[in-house]
């Protein structure tokens, strides 16, 4: 569509505000870190199974997949994304139905926008159905995606959350995660990163251009 259609159908003030939208986003997060040379896989509660997902084996775990799907369908991305190598799955499975799900990034733009170290993985996406929260899954899934991070090399994972998210930050820190600090950013033309409030150590301006 022609700029000027857009203007004519969106009007100057919502053209104006989704054109800065797109060139100007802000972002507040919480951030929540461990160690993981030490990290062990935990032991699964009775009735409960642990799956791994890597670019190795979804297609013997086709049918999990489906399932993850139909909890919900923005898993979609997320498998193409473990299909690629860039990211690993970790499922709780109770009494065969999905009941948790959490992701380990190992290559992805988030991390380059957090301006996270090489021996840094991101862990996100985690979600229980809301059946089964209050039982530790969240804990157990940081703790199975540690020693994930481990095995592939990381020496710490980091975690974002949403300042207003308190049950993913008990979670994490009952998963043995410790609060790093607040991160106020903003991304200029989705690449250019100024994270104007951060913990130490982080860097003052980031660029992230690629995908991941
Ligand atoms: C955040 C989330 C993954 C936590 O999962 P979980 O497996 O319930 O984790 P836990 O069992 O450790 O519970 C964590 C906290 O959630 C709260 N909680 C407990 N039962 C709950 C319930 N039935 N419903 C909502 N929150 C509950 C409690 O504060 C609990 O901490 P506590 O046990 O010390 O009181 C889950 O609430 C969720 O999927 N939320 C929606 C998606 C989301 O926010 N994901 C995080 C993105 S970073």
């Amino acid at each position: 569509m022609q700029l000027i259609d857009r203007l004519r159908l969106l009007g100057f003030r919502q053209f104006t505000k989704r054109l800065l939208s797109a060139l100007f986003r802000s972002r507040a997060y919480v951030l929540f870190s461990r160690d993981c040379e030490d990290a062990v896989m935990p032991e699964p509660l009775p009735g409960e199974a642990f799956h791994v997902l890597s670019a190795h084996n979804v297609i013997e775990k086709q049918a999990l997949i489906e399932a993850l799907l139909s909890v919900s369908h923005e898993n979609a991305e997320y498998v193409e994304d473990i299909r690629r190598h860039r990211i690993l799955g970790f499922v709780i499975e109770f009494e065969q139905e999905v009941a948790h799900y959490g992701y380990l990034f190992l290559r992805n733009k988030t991390a380059c926008i957090l301006g996270i170290d090489s021996k840094t993985a991101l862990i996100g996406n985690a979600f229980t159905v809301p059946g089964y929260r209050g039982k530790g899954a969240q804990p157990r899934s940081v703790r199975a995606r540690a020693a994930l991070a481990r095995e592939n090399g990381y020496r710490t994972i980091l975690a974002e959350t949403n300042p207003d998210n308190a049950a993913s930050q008990r979670g994490m820190t009952k998963g043995g995660m410790q609060l790093v600090g607040r991160m106020d950013l903003f991304v200029v033309c989705s690449s250019l990163v100024a994270r104007w409030r951060r913990p130490a150590g982080f860097p003052l301006i980031g660029f992230c251009a690629r995908r991941g």
